[in-house]
């Protein structure tokens, strides 16, 4: 165990995730001991009431952590181990819109996947680009762990700019979710799993889970459950309907193609004429939760600011999210390559895929960085799924970096969720009317 004090900045410190994250750390500081722990965000007024939260927080539960809050990169990535981040460009406002608009053209609108990914994706890449360059100006060496999505475009276009820079870890909280799904409906602990999966981030499947001790295989088991009982999020009791709805669609999928274990995110690939007509094209998933996770978090901090104690909160909606990263950075410090699923270059990982390829795979992480295991090859029907979403993923970067329009117009063409060219044109264009301020002028 590393006994050093480490100093840690939180990006997005106004996020409705970081409570969470900063509730995670008082939890694991036996593995991962803070100096110094400093929120960061380019909104003062949404970060405070986080701020004034972990104040509090950290009063109660570690005095010993220098914790503050601002705005001022400068400060904040000052003589920093390890940055968290997870931020939104635009916020939830232009995340109803990357809904809307798709779905105001019968077209599936979501946070990371088809059109509403897309735009996201432009608006991310500019940011983080420019975060990563003053973390690597004023800290060289930290690490920089991130969550901001759409992750999985943000990290092929985070490889391309930085391809020597191997402190750059892109995670999803999506496969944990799922593996304590897996144990709660089977009634096995999750921390026995040991999982094998591949794909691209949002876009993967568990080919084993594994019990570490006696090796047996669980993967039939949480297969036949599923079609018995139906599937449900470990969390259920905390969820909005939406996502019982979308963690309900896996026994369909497990029913159609029943090999693995899908990632949740795959059911908009496979079932996009079924997914539209549940989706409301007037009441999307960004005003579910600005009107729920957003208003009790930050109603939440307003109490805890009130009582001046943090004692009693239920401030947390998903402990997998926080333990997760932290998890990861105390993997890091003390070297101890727990394993992780993880993005990383695919360079041969699954054997008949692209190199470049930002893979989604179990992975040891330790002080030297990520040491995936080897997943050998894929079959055809994986193989051709992620190929064409690679390809969607390399244009929609090659379009941000190019300021490239017929490269963005090939990217939503190529998407599942597309696919007809004039659809994609119109859709494009829309996107292109609401992003101004965002993205770079496609020409
Ligand atoms: P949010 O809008 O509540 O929080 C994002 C915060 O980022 C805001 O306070 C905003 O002001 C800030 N921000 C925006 N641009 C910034 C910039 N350039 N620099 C610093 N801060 C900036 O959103 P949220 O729902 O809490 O989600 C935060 C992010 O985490 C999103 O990208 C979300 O998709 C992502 N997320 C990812 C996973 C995953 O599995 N990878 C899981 C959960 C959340
Ligand atoms: C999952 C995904 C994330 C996503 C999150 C929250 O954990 O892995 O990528 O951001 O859900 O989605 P929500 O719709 O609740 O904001
Ligand atoms: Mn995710």
């Amino acid at each position: 165990m590393s006994n050093k004090s480490v100093n840690v900045v939180i990006v997005g410190g106004g996020s409705t995730w970081s409570p969470g994250i900063l509730k995670a750390l008082t939890k694991h500081l036996d593995i991962f001991k803070i100096n110094e722990l400093k929120l960061y965000d380019i909104d003062e007024k949404r970060q405070e009431k986080i701020g004034e939260f972990g104040k509090i927080l950290f009063r109660e539960e570690a005095p010993e952590v220098k914790f503050s809050y601002t705005t001022d990169p400068e400060v904040a990535f000052e003589n920093v181990d390890f940055v968290l981040c997870q931020m939104r460009t635009g916020g939830y406002p232009m995340r109803e819109k990357d809904e809307k608009i798709p779905l105001s053209q019968d077209l599936i609108g979501q946070e990371t996947c088809g059109p509403g990914g897309f735009a996201y994706g432009l608006r991310s890449i500019r940011d983080m680009i420019e975060l990563v360059s003053i973390v690597r100006r004023k800290s060289p060496e930290a690490w920089i762990i991130n969550y901001t999505n759409p992750a999985a475009i943000v990290a092929v276009a985070l490889n391309k700019v930085f391809p020597d820079d191997h402190k750059i870890l892109n995670i999803c909280d999506q496969p944990v979710n799922l593996l304590r799904s897996f144990g709660r409906l089977i009634q096995v602990d999750y921390n026995r799993f040991e999982p094998k999966y591949f794909g691209l981030n949002h876009f993967g499947w568990f080919t084993h889970v594994y019990d570490k001790i006696t090796g047996e295989d669980y993967l039939p088991l949480i297969k036949k459950t599923t079609l018995e009982k139906g599937f449900l999020p470990a969390d259920a009791e905390q969820r909005d309907q939406s996502w019982l709805d979308t963690y309900g669609m896996v026994e369909t999928m497990v029913r159609d193609f029943p090999d693995y274990l899908p990632n949740t995110y795959l059911q908009y690939y496979l079932y996009p004429d079924y997914k539209i007509t549940k989706l409301d094209p007037n009441y999307t998933r960004a005003n579910e939760v600005m009107d729920g996770r957003e208003k009790r978090v930050f109603e939440e901090c307003d109490r805890i600011i009130k009582n001046n104690s943090a004692k009693d909160s239920h401030i947390v909606h998903n402990d997998a999210h926080g333990d997760m990263i932290v998890e990861c950075a105390a993997s890091i410090l003390n070297n101890t390559r727990d394993t992780f699923i993880i993005m990383t270059p695919n360079n041969g990982i699954v054997s008949n895929l692209p190199d470049d390829l930002m893979i989604e795979v179990p992975a040891l992480l330790g002080i030297n960085g990520v040491e995936p295991f080897a997943v050998g090859k894929i079959g055809t029907f994986y193989k051709g799924l992620i190929e064409s979403q690679y390809a969607y993923e390399k244009l929609t970067v090659e379009a941000y970096l190019e300021g490239s329009y017929e490269k963005a117009l090939q990217a939503l063409t190529l998407n599942r969720l597309v696919v007809d060219a004039k659809r994609a044109r119109k859709v494009l264009d829309s996107l292109i009317e609401a992003n101004s301020e965002y993205w770079p002028e496609l020409k």
